[in-house]
């Protein structure tokens, strides 16, 4: 199996590297595998008795703003601190060795790929980054980038103040993601995204395509079916799933069963001399 996925690698022209929160699990990040994977990362929120749904709800940012950005607040400090772990280098380097196009899609608000050197024009959040801002009425359409300086008491997990907030309007503002019963998120920044994906797709289609998903889960599918859309749509795409825990997919395409950063590091010895 790993030599075919080698051979895949060495022969594509264009990547599409596709990945949900399993990516960052190697950086050191939690993932959050349903409300036991959450409380595990966060206590706190077990002490409460709030799952991942109801703790990524818009909602909190006018209710209550100080635990709407403790939630969110943590993981800004968190993702900034992060160091993206070599795997993301791995990949870079095939891309060279093939002088390959590419284009990243992932469900990760974390920025890790632009972290590690990846072109931002390159990359589709989709469901958007926690290092950009709105306001949560929103009272225009404005997105900014987030370099605002947030505590948070970790017993509690509340941001302390000052809070960011809107500079059109002074109300607080929140991270343009879209979160669970989410009405106020503000797609546009995304769908430039998206636009810039689905030319890049139109342009390659005829191209042997590679599509590395990392880590992407089962609960909120949209990375997995956008592997196995290109996969099934698109005539020489092949896709190479890597995840240690779901790692099903219909051949031709090819599953590795194991962490990103293993799978990574097994095909790069097959490819280098
Ligand atoms: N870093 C982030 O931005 C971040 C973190 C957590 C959750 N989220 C988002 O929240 C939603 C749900 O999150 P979730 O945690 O249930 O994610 P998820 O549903 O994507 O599940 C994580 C997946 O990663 C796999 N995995 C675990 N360790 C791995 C490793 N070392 N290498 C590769 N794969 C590994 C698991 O088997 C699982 O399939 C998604 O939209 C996700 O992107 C984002
Ligand atoms: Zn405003």
């Amino acid at each position: 199996m790993l030599k075919r996925v080698a051979e895949v690698i060495s022969e594509a022209e264009v990547f599409v590297i596709t990945a949900g929160a399993g990516m960052g699990v190697d950086s050191g990040l939690p993932d959050f595998r349903g409300d036991h994977g959450f409380w595990k990362a966060y206590p706190a929120y077990a002490r409460l008795g709030l799952s991942f749904v109801e703790c990524a709800n818009p909602q909190h940012f006018a209710d209550d703003p100080s635990f709407g950005w403790g939630f969110y607040g943590h993981r800004t400090n968190l993702y900034r601190e992060t160091v993206p772990h070599e795997g993301f280098h791995i990949i870079k380097k095939w891309l060279e060795r093939n002088s390959a196009e590419y284009f990243v899609i992932t469900s990760n608000v974390d920025g890790q790929f632009q972290k590690a050197g990846y072109d931002e024009e390159r990359v589709h959040e989709v469901h958007g980054s926690i290092h950009c801002l709105q306001c949560q009425t929103p009272c225009s359409s404005a997105i900014w980038h987030n370099d605002e300086v947030i505590t948070i008491d970790e017993a509690t997990m509340r941001a302390r103040q000052p809070l960011p907030r809107c500079p059109g309007c002074g109300e607080v503002s929140r991270p343009n993601i879209l979160m669970f019963g989410d009405w106020s998120w503000l797609p546009d920044r995304t769908r430039v995204q998206e636009q810039a994906f689905d030319r890049f797709l139109a342009k390659n289609a005829d191209r042997r395509i590679a599509v590395i998903e990392m880590g992407a889960g089962s609960a909120i599918p949209t990375i997995r079916a956008t592997s196995e859309r290109i996969g099934w749509m698109v005539e020489h795409a092949t896709v190479i799933r890597i995840n240690p825990r779901e790692p099903e997919i219909k051949p031709p395409h090819i599953s590795l069963p194991c962490g990103a950063l293993e799978g990574l590091r097994k095909i790069d010895a097959l490819l280098s001399p």
